[in-house]
């Protein structure tokens, strides 16, 4: 029989980098979903991926004196790594800087454009120049930009935009239809409330300041607006538009788009109307998540805590971090992070409930039956009570996955792991033993085994190292599916346990809490440390080390503004024989007359770089005391293309 499809996915990270556990919230929601419904019998297709066009991204890369390409590979590689150590089982990986993406994005808008909901105008707004950001009036403080506080002018640019306010009311229709597209409820309510009611304006969807994204084709000086770009991957990545689309017509509509809350706006008008321009159905579902908060803000910094995935990760190993999202944070709300929630739910959780019971129930097993497990013999009302716990159990956190709480599925799963430790109590197989009821012995312990494989079978989507270490221990293969929890009873004859080292051992909460407030106040201490402090601590270089650098005196025979930019001057210097062009950040300092004529030093052995699109081979040697930016230059007249050492 064909299997039901299930195509979920994440957003597509922002490539900012210092990621933080908080970002790892939905991509693990999401790989505990993706799992349960493999093992529950769906082909399931997991999509995550990394958002990397963008003038943030353009700029960020700028500073850091490499190309757009060079700043996010290095952040793709970051992600990559992230997932890997959390055990994300995503089926694939989508960048937006992909060829057959940037494509899909293209033939996206030449449709719209064909169909007329796309159309040219201009797009006004006051604009601040150094962040090169457009603002309504509403959005500025005091008059002043809302970001860095300086003065803005009122400018327009010429962009594409969008026709959204054509699908206001096919969006309101749409909901009323189908009421479980917004989830939880409370988030449908803020949609119509706040962005239909007050009316749906067209949407600027191209932008002409940068030019680090997907070039339309009509028009090139116009890249495509991010969110776009962005949302379109969800269909890119099956195949739209495409040769082979066969995922997409085996996949398409979406069974789930899981966001943080503060992007379900963007999925859930600008998303579902663009898919109506484009004829298609839209995704059954779009769940906002809610916070991981540190203190009461949302997590975005590591101040005062060590929030780093990868070193949490390390110290605790991935099935902590997993269980902690999973389980800690109530499902569709915001939840607290601090490390002594982690600490002691890990405690708690994984170290008494599991842990304990694995390895009580393996050493007696090797204790009174030589390691192999025992058949059982009848069942009396106590066993009854717990065979009817682990049959029922599976329909209770399949129903707890479609309602998409992870905590309540964990709830139940871990309902049978603390009702069969209550159980060694109350049979106290140890007496059994002394008193030489072996039978009773064996059914006792034999109930214990199958309780461990009921609970393990249903942790694998969520902890799935763990789940798979405990069949190891309890000397049965890693099951694939949910059908041996069908019935309880499916351990055969001559099964054998290995007791082996605990599960999880417990943590010193003290002891640790001390170590992980150190560890985030060095790394507090680094990153307020003020830049000549770190200048002073950096590594010391041989005079071979400097002697790779090739600096020379250059003369600037031509400078100019680099187009769309306020912060880069186009230089052509003279060198010796040679004529360089360089790009330098100095227009906020420096007028180009100024420039012309003036003698600086240049790195001149800098690979080529392309900034806004423009080559720059080599750099301009300038001090700056962190407000003021100067350049440096010879003390008297000594001619171009002389050595600087
Ligand atoms: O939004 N708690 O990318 P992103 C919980 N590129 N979730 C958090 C969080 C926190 N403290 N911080 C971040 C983008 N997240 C866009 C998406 S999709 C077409 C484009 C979540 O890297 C956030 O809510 O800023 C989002 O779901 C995900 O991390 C990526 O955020």
């Amino acid at each position: 029989m064909k299997k039901p499809t299930y195509y979920i996915t994440t957003p597509i990270y922002y490539s900012s980098g210092n990621f933080h556990l908080g970002h790892c919230y939905t991509t693990v929601i999401c790989d505990a979903l993706a799992r349960f419904k493999r093992m529950d019998g769906y082909d399931v297709f997991y999509l995550t991926g990394t958002d990397e066009h963008g003038q943030k991204v353009q700029q960020k890369a700028e500073a850091a004196g490499v190309t757009p390409k060079q700043y996010v590979d290095k952040l793709h590689d970051q992600i990559v790594r992230l997932w890997k150590t959390l055990n994300i089982s995503y089926d694939k990986f989508i960048r937006t800087t992909d060829g057959y993406h940037e494509e899909t994005v293209s033939k996206i808008y030449e449709k719209l454009l064909a169909s007329g909901d796309l159309y040219k105008s201009s797009y006004e707004g006051w604009y601040c120049t150094p962040c090169e950001s457009f603002w309504t009036e509403s959005q500025l403080v005091d008059g002043k930009c809302p970001d860095c506080g300086r003065e803005v002018s009122l400018q327009k640019e010429e962009s594409y935009f969008f026709r959204l306010s054509k699908y206001q009311d096919r969006l309101i229709e749409f909901y009323e239809q189908n009421p479980d597209f917004i989830s939880p409820k409370s988030r449908m309510n803020e949609m119509i409330n706040n962005f239909i009611k007050p009316g749906l304006k067209d949407l600027c969807v191209s932008r002409t300041t940068f030019d680090w994204g997907v070039k339309l084709p009509f028009d090139s000086k116009h890249v495509a607006y991010v969110w776009i770009d962005a949302l379109a991957n969800y269909i890119s990545a099956l195949g739209y538009l495409q040769e082979d689309h066969s995922l997409f017509d085996k996949f398409w509509p979406a069974d789930l788009h899981l966001v943080g809350k503060e992007i379900v706006r963007f999925h859930t008008i600008i998303w579902p109307a663009l898919l109506m321009a484009l004829d298609l159905p839209l995704p059954k579902k779009v769940y906002g998540h809610g916070w991981l908060l540190f203190g009461n803000d949302k997590m975005s910094k590591s101040k005062g805590n060590v929030v780093d995935p990868f070193v949490l990760a390390d110290l605790y190993g991935a099935d902590v971090l997993r269980y902690f999202l999973l389980r800690e944070i109530p499902f569709g709300s915001d939840g607290n992070y601090t490390n002594e929630a982690l600490l002691n739910r890990t405690n708690a959780d994984l170290v008494n409930d599991l842990g304990n019971l694995v390895s009580r129930t393996t050493a007696m097993v090797a204790q009174y039956f030589g390691g192999t497990i025992p058949r059982h013999g009848e069942y009396c009302e106590l066993d009854r009570e717990l065979i009817s716990l682990c049959e029922g159990t599976l329909a209770k956190v399949r129903a707890d996955m479609d309602n998409l709480s992870a905590p309540d599925a964990l709830c139940d799963v871990f309902r049978i792991v603390q009702r069969a430790n209550k159980y060694i109590d109350e049979t106290a197989p140890w007496t059994l033993n002394k008193n030489g009821d072996k039978q009773r012995l064996a059914t006792v312990l034999y109930v214990l085994c199958e309780c461990i494989r009921f609970a393990a079978t249903l942790l694998i989507p969520f902890v799935p190292t763990t789940a798979e270490r405990i069949f190891d221990k309890i000397g049965l293969p890693l099951p694939r599916d949910f059908k041996g929890l069908a019935h309880f009873g499916g351990i055969g004859d001559g099964v054998t346990v290995t007791k082996g080292d605990n599960l999880f051992n417990r943590i010193d909460v003290a002891k640790e809490l001390w170590k992980l407030d150190k560890m985030a106040e060095e790394q507090n201490a680094q990153n307020d440390a003020p830049q000549t402090e770190q200048a002073e601590q950096a590594e010391q270089i041989t005079i071979d080390d400097f002697a790779k650098v090739k600096l020379v005196t250059a003369k600037v025979l031509s400078c100019e503004k680099v187009a769309k930019s306020d912060k880069l001057l186009l230089f052509k210097l003279q060198a010796g024989e040679e004529v360089r062009q360089v790009v330098s950040g100095i227009a906020q300092y420096y007028t180009p007359e100024y420039m012309i004529g003036k003698t600086v030093v240049l790195v001149s052995n800098l690979k080529p770089a392309k900034i806004r699109g423009v080559e720059s081979n080599g750099m301009i040697l300038c001090a700056s005391d962190g407000k003021k930016v100067v350049f440096v230059s010879p003390e008297a007249e000594i001619g171009s293309g002389k050595e600087v050492r």
